[in-house]
């Protein structure tokens, strides 16, 4: 059983879920990462064992001892990505090897064992079967999948753990802004997100622990997100608490910051880079401080900004505040070439548009 890449998974109804008429209330508008679904997949790892006793069961509270590894040293990595409604009635992921990509990059960053990509697919495959009535219907609904992680041994020592368990919850999903057309930043001037060396392309739980004072002060002053800079010379813009950023200038080019270790490798940014070039734009990964950008909103050389993730899809910025500035970023509102990125995006994720690139992974 140890080297099976994929294992056969037991399957156990919920002896009681949400009924059907509960179900569509919370569908109608299900807001983000709000409500769960009625069962979770969850797989056991063991070192000399391998990965092995896959199973679908009813949601449900895990019972931990006190001394599990991950209660005091954080040994935690996740990965988001959603189940769409095709215009078939059936459904599909999106690009869901580079999340078991990603999952594997930060599973050795963190000293944890890498999944085979196989049991990763196949453990979203059953996600989504077992809750397939929970992918909202509507424009803008897809169901949330959080697959993650954790080191699940009993003791106390400082060391990489040898058991951890792995789990899939899903959750339905509308906007994560809601209701926001634009939305206004705060660039933190304390807090930094990583560093060279650190975890930051890790999409480990202890990297957003680190960010949530940032982005509470984000709140605090009024602004949906954290817009975080570079550790070391405190100048270079990086990403926000949950997405990646982008830049759209005068000359229609599009310019983000490079991954190199301090940014997370989205999956969205990935794909809006490619639709971009070709469209024929002229793209950029190149640094960008935040004095340039401020003059460059103020000049009017910046037409655009935008934020660019799995829970976020695109979402225009409007404004961006700090300690002593604000500036506004074109008209404020959403930028035409976030939309038309966006709707491409969409619609290839949707299965409303060619998939030149194989992204589109059908379920059922
Ligand atoms: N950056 C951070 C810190 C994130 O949490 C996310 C969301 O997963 C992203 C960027 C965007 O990544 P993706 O497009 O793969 O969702
Ligand atoms: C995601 O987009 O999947 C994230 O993890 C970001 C978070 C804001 C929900």
């Amino acid at each position: 059983m140890a080297d099976a890449t994929i294992l056969d998974f037991e399957f156990e109804a919920h002896p009681n879920p949400v009924s059907d008429a509960d179900r569509a209330g919370v569908l109608a508008d299900p807001g983000f990462g709000k409500a769960l679904t009625d069962h979770m997949v969850v797989i056991q790892y063991a070192e000399g064992h391998g990965w092995h006793n896959a199973r679908v069961q009813p949601h449900a509270p895990l019972q931990i001892n006190p001394a599990c590894a991950v209660l005091h040293y954080a040994q935690e990595i996740f990965e988001g990505l959603k189940a769409y409604r095709l215009p078939d009635g059936g459904a599909a992921l999106f690009r869901p090897e580079a999340n078991a990509g990603r999952f594997n990059e930060s599973a050795v960053r963190m000293a944890m064992p890498e999944m085979p990509e196989e049991l990763f697919l196949e453990s979203l495959g059953q996600m989504v079967r077992a809750d397939r009535h929970w992918i909202p219907e509507g424009e803008g609904g897809s169901l949330y999948l959080r697959p993650f992680m954790f080191a699940s041994e009993t003791f106390l020592g400082v060391r990489p753990a040898s058991e951890f368990t792995y789990l899939v919850i899903a959750s339905p999903a509308g906007a994560y802004f809601k209701g926001a057309e634009s939305v206004t930043l705060w660039a933190s001037e304390h807090y930094t997100r990583a560093a060279p060396g650190g975890t930051g392309a890790a999409k480990c739980g202890g990297n957003y622990a680190s960010s949530l004072v940032a982005q509470a002060e984000a709140i605090r002053e009024g602004c949906h997100q954290v817009v975080f800079l570079d550790a070391v010379e405190r100048r270079w813009v990086e990403e926000l608490g949950g997405m990646n950023i982008m830049f759209v200038f005068e000359d229609g080019s599009i310019q983000t910051p490079p991954l190199g270790g301090t940014i997370l490798p989205g999956i969205t940014r990935d794909s809006l880079l490619t639709l971009a070039r070709e469209a024929g734009l002229t793209v950029r990964e190149e640094r960008y401080g935040i004095d340039q950008w401020k003059a460059d909103a103020e000049s009017g050389r910046l037409r655009e900004a935008f934020a660019c993730g799995t829970a976020a899809v695109v979402t225009s910025i409007g404004k961006v505040r700090g300690r002593d500035f604000e500036f506004g970023i074109g008209n404020q509102g959403p930028g035409m070439v976030a939309q038309k990125l966006k709707s491409d995006l969409v619609a290839i994720q949707r299965g409303r548009a060619p998939d030149p690139h194989g992204w589109v992974k059908r379920l059922f």
